[in-house]
């Protein structure tokens, strides 16, 4: 066959080389360019990486001492029932404070603010009156390290409650997330690059062979790819077979789901969670559902409902799930949301007017022709709403738990038997249903409950 005389192997090697070069400084460009904007959204938050690596001092100027992360969790924990960062609760606004002390006095204040007054110590006295003598109270426990750390944390700079998220949730584990995309493209990038440099080095390759006398022959055309595939029978063949199984597995699967929506889960427009305030605060389903137990539906609350309870609860400050990025600040931003919708202005505690309703999407839907009614069920048979609901008290987010198809309500009449005692309506016909039977017990089946027209309209 040809023979290529490499005597120009040096300059095709310093090719490849080359397109290495490219392919390495694309790379850790985009590399770079993650780092930056990882690095611009937590620059608000940097103060402590700033520390630990040395190399900006411009956010936090010297007021940088402590770990304003371990600062914002103490803060949390202790302060944040009275003080938020950036307007009155039950004592001052806490952001910039450490502007209007030194560092000696708030030592001695938050450790003991009732005995630094009664010392008679100027600026402790004067706040006192100013807030009408409202108590702080101590704490002894906190040393002068946490103390530091919680004026660290209000020192940061206003918008860091969001950074802050996006820096935990990147330092939590998956630090990729940010920049993913970019290293994607850049891959892509890369490949697209490769190929180029690939059509190079063959066209190099040709010259270089024409020049040291090579003769190049085209090759003959060669069948092309397609026709070649068809030509072959057997091929076809086993292609047309994998195709029909394929087809018909994947129709079956999706016939059989048709209209079952078991575990459908959507995403709501506010992130509300049952397992919060049906599981951890113990809400009443009724107090928000009230209509299941007098109506066909049951029905979701208007945003009037949420509102009794979110006027005053306009943070949360419950359990977190880091690991999920159910973070405090996740959870706050969702009641702002909340606020956003009804047009609640939180500063001057009242309605804006600027509602937007919120569209829940629904989750539980039976189609229209079967009839399907909450208050026989709650009310008449007393029928918990977790036995088909599941454990709602659970759910952080809401999803459908039975598969609410006919054979699932058929079952459940033939197994539950009606709730009858104490009930006037049923007790004749129950002695009548008894005798027919011959039991003891009736079951909703052998009330009626498998005739069509009941569910059928
Ligand atoms: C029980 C409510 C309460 C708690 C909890 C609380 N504080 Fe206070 N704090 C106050 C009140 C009220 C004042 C206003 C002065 C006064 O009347 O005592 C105040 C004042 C202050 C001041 C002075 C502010 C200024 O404008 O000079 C600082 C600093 C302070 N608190 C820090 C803290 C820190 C840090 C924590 C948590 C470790 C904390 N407080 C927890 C109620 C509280
Ligand atoms: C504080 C108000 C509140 C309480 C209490 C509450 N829910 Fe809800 N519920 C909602 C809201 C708002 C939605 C719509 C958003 C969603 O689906 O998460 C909803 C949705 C639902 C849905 C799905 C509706 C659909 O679209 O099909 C079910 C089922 C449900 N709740 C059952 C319960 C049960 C059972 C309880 C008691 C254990 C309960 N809820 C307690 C507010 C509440
Ligand atoms: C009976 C009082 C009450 C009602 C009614 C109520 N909430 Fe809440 N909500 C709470 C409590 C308590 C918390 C938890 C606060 C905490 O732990 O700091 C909370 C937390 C939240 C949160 C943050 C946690 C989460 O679930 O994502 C959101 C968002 C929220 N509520 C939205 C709503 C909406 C929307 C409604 C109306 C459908 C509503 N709430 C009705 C008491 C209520
Ligand atoms: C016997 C089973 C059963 C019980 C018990 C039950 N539900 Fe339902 N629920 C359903 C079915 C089925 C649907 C779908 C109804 C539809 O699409 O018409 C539904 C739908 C809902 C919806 C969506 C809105 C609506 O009315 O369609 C909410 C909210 C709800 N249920 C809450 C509750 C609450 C709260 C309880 C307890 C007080 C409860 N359910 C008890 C079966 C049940
Ligand atoms: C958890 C068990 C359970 C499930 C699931 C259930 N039901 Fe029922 N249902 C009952 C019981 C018990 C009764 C009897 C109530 C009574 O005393 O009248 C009943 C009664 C009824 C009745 C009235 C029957 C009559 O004789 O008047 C209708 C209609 C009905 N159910 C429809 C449905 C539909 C539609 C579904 C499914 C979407 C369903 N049910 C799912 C337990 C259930
Ligand atoms: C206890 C209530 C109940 C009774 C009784 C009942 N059905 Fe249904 N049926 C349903 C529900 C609920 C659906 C919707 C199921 C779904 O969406 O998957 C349904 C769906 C159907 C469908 C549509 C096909 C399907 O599975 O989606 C047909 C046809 C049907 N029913 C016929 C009947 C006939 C005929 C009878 C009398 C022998 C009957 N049903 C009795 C509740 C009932």
């Amino acid at each position: 066959m040809k023979k290529v005389n490499f005597r120009n192997l040096p300059s095709q090697l310093s090719l490849l080389l080359l397109a290495l070069m490219l392919t390495f400084s694309i790379n850790s460009f985009a590399q770079d360019e993650s780092d930056v904007s990882v690095a611009q959204d937590t620059a608000a938050n940097a103060a402590q990486t700033e520390n630990e690596t040395g190399t900006t001092e411009d956010t936090v100027s010297s007021n940088s001492i402590g770990d304003a992360e371990a600062g914002k969790a103490l803060f949390n924990s202790n302060c944040a029932a009275c003080h938020k960062l950036d307007k009155k609760g039950v004592g001052p606004a806490l952001r910039g404070v450490v502007e209007r002390h030194d560092r000696e006095w708030f030592y001695k204040w938050i450790s003991n603010s009732q005995e630094l007054i009664a010392s008679g110590d100027a600026e402790a006295v004067a706040l006192s009156k100013e807030w009408n003598g409202a108590v702080m109270q101590s704490f002894p426990g906190l040393s002068n390290t946490d103390i530091d750390n919680i004026l660290a944390y209000t020192s940061e700079p206003k918008d860091v409650p969001d950074t802050a998220v996006i820096a935990t949730t990147a330092s939590s584990g998956d630090a990729g997330g940010v920049s993913t995309s970019i290293v994607l493209g850049a891959l892509a990038l890369v490949f697209i690059l490769l190929i180029f440099m690939l059509f190079l080095v063959t066209n190099t390759l040709k010259k270089i062979a024409v020049s040291n006398g090579v003769v190049y022959e085209e090759k003959p055309k060669r069948t092309p790819i397609w026709k070649a595939f068809i030509e072959n029978q057997f091929l076809v063949l086993v292609s047309v077979i994998v195709l029909l199984l394929g087809g018909a597995y994947f129709a079956y699967g999706l016939l059989m789901a048709v209209g079952v929506d078991q575990g459908y889960m959507p995403v709501q427009p506010i992130h509300y969670s049952h397992k919060i305030h049906a599981g951890a605060n113990e809400i009443d389903c009724n107090y928000c559902h009230s209509s299941a137990r007098k109506s066909k539906h049951s029905g979701i609350p208007s945003l009037n409902v949420c509102m009794n309870c979110h006027k005053n609860i306009s943070e949360y400050n419950g359990e977190e799930d880091i690991e999920n990025g159910y973070t405090k600040e996740f959870y706050t931003k969702e009641i702002k949301k909340l606020y956003k919708a009804v047009g609640w202005d939180e500063a001057e505690q009242k309605y804006t007017g600027k509602a937007e309703p919120v569209k829940w999407v629904r989750i539980h839907n039976l189609p229209d022709f079967a009839y399907f009614n909450h208050s026989q069920h709650v009310t008449v048979a007393g029928i918990a709403c977790q036995e088909c609901h599941g454990p709602v008290e659970e759910m952080e987010i809401m999803y459908q738990y039975s598969p609410l198809t006919m054979g699932w309500c058929i079952n459940c009449h033939r197994e539950t038997n009606v709730n009858i005692a104490g009930n006037g309506y049923y007790e004749k016909i129950h002695a009548e249903l008894a005798k027919k039977y011959g039991v003891e017990q009736v079951t909703a089946a052998q009330m009626g409950g498998l005739e069509c027209g009941k569910c059928h309209y």
